[in-house]
């Protein structure tokens, strides 16, 4: 059964504050390159969760408005923010004044509470796998989007290999019960054209990474049908995954997709 975000991300918000994953700058610097940001642009980052992205754009532009559902989220993102903004912190910059242009909102994907056109840059990371709509939420990025703005989106995906698509939505729906889809490039690219934009790039990535990924914080039922699924498997569907162990510990593949949208 699906539950809401809010219920999920209340109880993880410390953990997204400190997560390695979620602050990995190789991905927030790529992000920031592909939005070729300008130093004026007005920046609305959706389903921010902490504010790692945000705080990955603040330096480069003049406001960053970084909205997500879960208020427990956004008070560790501000706090996030006062303690940068205080001790000039290393990892959001060590210009002291430019983390000041950085306001947390409340505010559900599906209905932005934003004047049309009114940003020139839309982000949105590692969050539309929960949107139980995926096609309002970029139907509302592309209306406060300004014609010629970009949307830039790093999410969850899946490749085109139904095995592979069914085994990860699974295993991140048992991780995470608010999980909805992580969707191939190939759907990206459908939505992102239906939802009017042009798609001016997609980039597939894959990173190697431990089962406890998977059942990190999660209930045993849970954890016990991860482990099955994985035992289960045999050596065509393994290899599809790229299991392997290491120290004791086993590995798998998860994929990524950065994809970037204009504005017609
Ligand atoms: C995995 S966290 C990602 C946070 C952040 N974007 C990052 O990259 O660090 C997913 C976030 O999506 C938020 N979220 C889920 N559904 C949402 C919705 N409909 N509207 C706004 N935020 C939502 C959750 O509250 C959570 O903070």
């Amino acid at each position: 059964m699906t539950v809401l975000p809010q219920t999920v991300f209340a109880q993880r918000a410390s953990f997204y504050t400190t997560s390695a994953v979620h602050k990995d700058k190789a991905v927030l610097d790529r992000l920031v390159q592909l939005a070729q940001v300008q130093p004026t642009d007005r920046v609305l980052d959706v389903a921010t969760g902490t504010g790692h992205t945000a705080f990955a754009f603040a330096p480069h532009v003049r406001e960053v408005i970084a909205t997500d559902i879960t208020p427990e989220m956004l008070a560790e993102g501000e706090k996030l923010r006062l303690a940068a903004h205080h001790s000039a912190g290393v990892d959001m910059g060590k210009d002291e004044g430019r983390i000041a242009n950085v306001e947390f909102r409340l505010a559900d994907a599906h209905d932005l509470p934003f004047e049309d056109e009114s940003f020139d840059i839309v982000t949105c990371r590692r969050a539309a796998h929960h949107f139980v709509d995926i096609r309002q939420a970029l139907r509302e990025m592309h209306r406060v989007l300004r014609p010629g703005g970009r949307l830039v989106i790093d999410d969850r995906s899946v490749p085109a290999d139904d095995f592979v698509d069914a085994t990860l939505n699974r295993l991140d729906g048992l991780h995470d019960r608010s999980h909805v889809r992580e969707y191939r490039s190939s759907e990206w690219r459908s939505m992102l054209q239906d939802a009017g934009f042009t798609v001016e790039a997609i980039e597939l990535y894959t990173k190697h990474r431990p089962l406890s990924a998977f059942t990190n914080g999660v209930e045993a039922e849970s954890v016990a049908e991860i482990e099955h699924i994985i035992a289960s498997l045999n050596d065509a569907q393994r290899i599809a995954l790229n299991v392997t162990e290491k120290d004791g510990e086993i590995y798998l593949d998860h994929w990524y997709v950065m994809v970037v949208g204009v504005k017609d």
